[in-house]
């Protein structure tokens, strides 16, 4: 598609995608759809951008690219965090050249103005008498915090309601306390595919048995085969053989005072949230995410026994939280350009955990280094294939429920 096509053209494209199939190719690689997506669909929603302790003190500040855009994160002198676009209101240079550090002001390096950590405009030599600083603030962004979350919004326009949106997730995330975590480690991947591959991919677990032996160890096949990553593709024979392990590990959470609920927004919904609480190995008895199923950190948040369970929080497609009972994993999956996405772990520790006493790196970060690790690499083929003059959208499984629900959801959305 090229801007120049009419609009009716875009929307005979759209009304051809055939309900249960990947998306035609161009949904994949072309820079205009690219371009109509962000505006649509990735610039509508909250995006979880990190965890507060990674600028924990005043002028603390980091970059994080969004659709070939950089956004600085900044804690300012009232310990107000702030988000500001990272290009200049005089002739638009980067105005910080770095991805994090300590700043009492921006200066940008190309002609000195200097911009307070507000993002106003503290100073620009020899711009006349009649000029307003006041008029040549940075770009700001939406900005929000909620259990030591960081969340951007990059629309122009109002965003959606931030606290309608993270209320329904209370029950879920008290339970961790995430206010209390620090970061323990990251790891990025940048990878040659379109943001909708890796969302696919990460939303449905068709591929699990196959292509993460680690994880399909770890956790409770009979679950993979009912669920795959979401509970809302149940399948119902898979979710019979399940129901005895589920139903155990329910009375034994509940008995020690934890949710065990679950529920999941449709495709009709601005951002396809969705909460559950799942056992990770029940029968095995298995406690955390780790090579031998034991706890990988301190206990968090409420958590004064550890119930087995693990979880799982998407705040919209792009920003998804899995919590152990241990530790907690921030996944950000980010839209670079029509080829490339960004992802993004984040692994928390309880803050007083201490690196070599309370946990050891290694085996905290081992099960979804290894998984995204194996999932960066099918997502880049399935890209590489869907580019061939052959490539043709095919059927989904009826383990990928999740998926079908997520090309409803995005076409809707473009529509
Ligand atoms: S472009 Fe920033 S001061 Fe000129
Ligand atoms: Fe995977």
């Amino acid at each position: 598609m090229n801007s120049s096509q009419p609009k009716n053209q875009f929307r005979d494209l759209i009304d051809r995608q055939v309900s249960g199939y990947s998306l035609e190719q161009m949904f994949y690689t072309d820079p205009a759809i690219f371009e109509h997506d962000m505006q649509r669909v990735v610039f509508k929603q909250w995006l979880l951008v990190d965890h507060e302790s990674r600028i924990s003190s005043r002028g603390d500040f980091f970059v994080v690219e969004i659709a070939g855009d950089e956004i600085i994160i900044v804690r300012d002198s009232n310990d107000s965090i702030n988000a500001f676009y990272n290009t200049c209101r005089h002739r638009g240079s980067k105005v910080c050249l770095n991805k994090q550090g300590n700043r009492k002001v921006f200066v940008c390096p190309y002609h000195a103005w200097c911009y307070n950590l507000d993002g106003s405009l503290r100073g620009a030599p020899l711009m006349g008498a009649d000029f307003n600083k006041n008029e040549y603030g940075l770009h700001e962004c939406h900005v929000r915090t909620y259990e030591g979350l960081i969340f951007v919004c990059l629309s122009e326009a109002s965003p959606p309601d931030f606290d309608e949106q993270v209320s329904r997730m209370k029950p879920f995330m008290e339970l961790h306390d995430l206010s209390n975590a620090k970061i323990a480690h990251r790891h990025s991947w940048r990878l040659q595919c379109n943001w909708k591959l890796v969302m696919e991919n990460f939303f449905e677990c068709y591929h699990c048995l196959t292509s993460h032996p680690e994880l399909s160890n770890v956790h409770s096949k009979a679950k993979y085969k009912a669920f795959g990553s979401s509970p809302s593709s149940a399948m119902p024979e898979a979710l019979a053989a399940f129901e005895p392990e589920l139903r155990a590990w329910r009375q034994h959470a509940t008995s020690l005072g934890y949710t065990t609920d679950q529920w999941g927004d449709d495709w009709t919904s601005q951002s396809m949230q969705s909460a559950q609480r799942l056992p990770i190995n029940f029968n095995a008895n298995t406690l955390s995410e780790t090579r031998d199923g034991k706890l990988a950190s301190t206990l968090m948040g409420k958590f004064s026994v550890c119930d087995g369970g693990s979880t799982g929080v998407t705040f919209n497609p792009f920003s998804t939280l899995l919590m152990p009972n241990d530790h907690a994993m921030i996944f950000r999956f980010t839209p670079i350009s029509a080829e490339v996405s960004d992802v993004e772990i984040v692994w928390m520790v309880d803050k007083h955990a201490q690196e070599g006493v309370d946990y050891d790196r290694d085996n905290l970060i081992w099960l979804w280094y290894e998984t995204t690790e194996q999932d960066g690499e099918i997502t880049e083929n399935n890209h590489a294939g869907v580019r061939s003059r052959r490539y043709k959208p095919g059927p989904y499984s009826q383990q990928e429920e999740a998926i079908k629900m997520l090309s409803k959801w995005y076409l809707r959305l473009i529509g």
